[in-house]
């Protein structure tokens, strides 16, 4: 058990990372995962104002569309506690860009959102802006988590968008961290759509946790220790 876990233990509505990180998670009720995140915000010293203010956005995004807000709750406590494995990583980054990081679907139609299928060039031009749009939105606010943001889909096999606005931030050993974090975050993602999303993108029927570790992997080989790692938590 790492330090920080021992801390959430003391806390009402603590989730474990036993359960972080098996399928049950996928089955909790939204409103005990914004407990855990709203724990967890407190424990990872995020500021009054702050947390203020990643609530207002989330609630915006509630408004907007439902199952993107229940994705970015899941995608911030995943890209937290995925934090929590590793030496030398601070979970507060990623819990604040893993709520944020699609924060930019709240420009895109719900028609759009919720299609499956059948996308053309103009739907995806208009899906990927989400990314740009959320780092607009919340540079001002979140320097270091719309950096990550911006990055989230930049590991995916056709990566976007292809500029990275001009950063504040010059540091060589920030960006790398940038990098790391963008990667988890990324990761959190992939993991919270293989579980959740039944768009089709691996067949009509449904995966068993066999095929669904197979699929995390294979896409995602660059992070396979870290896969061990949530996959031991997980038992
Ligand atoms: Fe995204
Ligand atoms: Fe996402």
């Amino acid at each position: 058990m790492t330090m920080t876990e021992n801390l959430y233990q003391d806390s009402e509505g603590y989730i474990s990372n036993k359960q972080v990180f098996s399928e049950s998670f996928f089955e909790l009720q939204i409103e005990d995962i914004l407990g855990a995140v709203n724990q967890e915000m407190k424990l990872l010293n995020i500021s009054e104002d702050k947390q203020l203010k990643i609530k207002e956005l989330l609630e915006e995004i509630h408004k907007h569309n439902v199952e993107t807000y229940m994705h970015s709750i899941r995608v911030g406590l995943l890209a937290s506690r995925i934090g929590s494995l590793a030496q030398g990583l601070e979970q507060k980054p990623l819990l604040q860009a893993g709520l944020l990081h699609d924060y930019g679907k709240t420009t895109i139609s719900n028609h759009l959102l919720n299609k499956k299928k059948g996308f053309n060039e103009k739907d995806y031009k208009n899906v990927q802006n989400h990314v740009l749009e959320g780092y607009k939105a919340i540079v001002s606010h979140f320097l270091f988590s719309a950096e990550i943001v911006v990055r989230h889909h930049q590991f995916n096999a056709k990566p976007y968008p292809e500029e990275i606005p001009q950063s504040e931030i010059h540091s060589k050993k920030t960006i790398n961290k940038i990098n790391t974090y963008s990667r988890i975050v990324a990761l959190a993602d992939f993991y919270d759509a293989l579980n959740t999303r039944n768009d089709g993108k691996y067949g009509d029927k449904e995966l068993s946790n066999e095929e669904k570790k197979g699929i995390l992997i294979r896409e995602n080989y660059d992070m396979i220790e870290m896969i061990a790692k949530m996959d031991e938590q997980g038992k």
